[in-house]
């Protein structure tokens, strides 16, 4: 079975809401979105403990939004903390504050009043039936909390884009678990269970979508105050990834959510069923998408598995010329 390709037939931009823990990528892939208003209307970002500690994550949603020129989006905090397991982040990625490559400061633009998860239970619970999308950018810990609480919010939602999960190849955070969903796999099971429309974007496609030279050359001239900050930050964040992986460039991961989103018709993948481990022990996190369908058992995702990389890059550019 070969994996089909994904088509959208858009009327109106996409009613967004992005769940992130910026975070290098997360950053790129915030601007990313800030600049493709034509087809993402961003609701909210609602921000989670993860790369780093929540309060900086919260920052650094903000500051995302001063560098995109979008200091009219709301920004959330949400859960400090996961469901279950002990917190764990991934500065040694990202930097101590976060965002590798660039300097940091407190922004104007303050955190909206009140919570994440409340949020998601009070925007989901009066939407349309299956009209916003939650792009996941990070652990699941805010829209696990939201649907514990609130289970009837799920028929909201129109679907949950995530970056999490690895099967091919292995993981980045253990061999087998990939980061976000090894941050929070208790989470992850909860969106699981809810019934709501799922597509995984995986350490399988992402690690296939890699920087190049020429790709951050194309960045870099595009001479503008975002595409000076993503060059920053992706010079030092895809350094750790080259050496780790042998790979001739770094990948971008959370971007790819937002590419899919903005032009679904660079992807393809297949829905699978998929299963998240959450039981102590060495697969501790990992996602089994039986890509195959060998169990027989109903598919529950998207497992998107493969993209178009200089597509992506293109795009990036062509959108990030559109901010100052
Ligand atoms: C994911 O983990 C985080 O470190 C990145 O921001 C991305 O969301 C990749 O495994
Ligand atoms: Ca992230």
């Amino acid at each position: 079975m070969p994996a089909t390709s994904i088509t959208s037939l858009r009327a109106a931009p996409c009613e967004l809401i992005i769940d992130t823990d910026p975070g290098a990528d997360d950053l790129v892939a915030l601007l990313l979105a800030m600049a493709s208003p034509d087809e993402l209307s961003i609701r909210a970002i609602t921000t989670v403990a993860g790369n780093v500690h929540l309060a900086k994550t919260s920052r650094n949603a903000r500051l995302a939004c001063e560098w995109g020129g979008r200091e009219d989006i709301p920004v959330y905090a949400g859960a400090a903390r996961p469901l279950v397991r002990a917190p764990v982040h991934a500065a040694e990625l990202h930097g101590e504050e976060g965002l590798s490559g660039v300097t940091v400061h407190e922004p104007a633009k303050p955190l909206s009043q009140g919570n994440a998860v409340q949020y998601l239970i009070d925007t989901l619970g009066a939407a349309e039936p299956h009209s916003i999308t939650l792009a996941m950018l990070g652990p699941q810990t805010n829209l696990a909390l939201a649907l514990i609480q609130r289970p009837e919010i799920a028929k909201g939602i129109k679907d949950v884009v995530v970056m999490g999960g690895a099967h091919f190849n292995g993981g980045n955070i253990t061999p087998t678990a990939e980061f976000n969903i090894y941050a929070d796999p208790h989470a992850a099971e909860v969106v699981l269970a809810s019934g709501v429309r799922l597509t995984y974007l995986s350490l399988d496609l992402t690690h296939t979508l890699l920087t190049s030279d020429a790709r951050l050359r194309q960045l870099a001239a595009i001479h503008n105050r975002a595409s000076q900050v993503v060059v920053d930050i992706l010079n030092a964040y895809i350094k750790h990834d080259m050496d780790v992986y042998g790979m001739p460039g770094g990948p971008v991961h959370d971007a790819s959510v937002i590419a899919y989103l903005v032009k679904p018709e660079l992807f393809s993948g297949r829905r699978v069923h998929l299963v998240v481990d959450s039981r102590e022990g060495a697969t501790f996190g990992q996602t089994i998408a039986d890509w195959y369908g060998v169990l027989k058992r109903p598919a529950n995702v998207m497992w998107v598995s493969q993209g178009d990389a200089q597509g992506l890059f293109d795009l990036l550019s062509e959108r990030l010329a559109r901010l100052r």
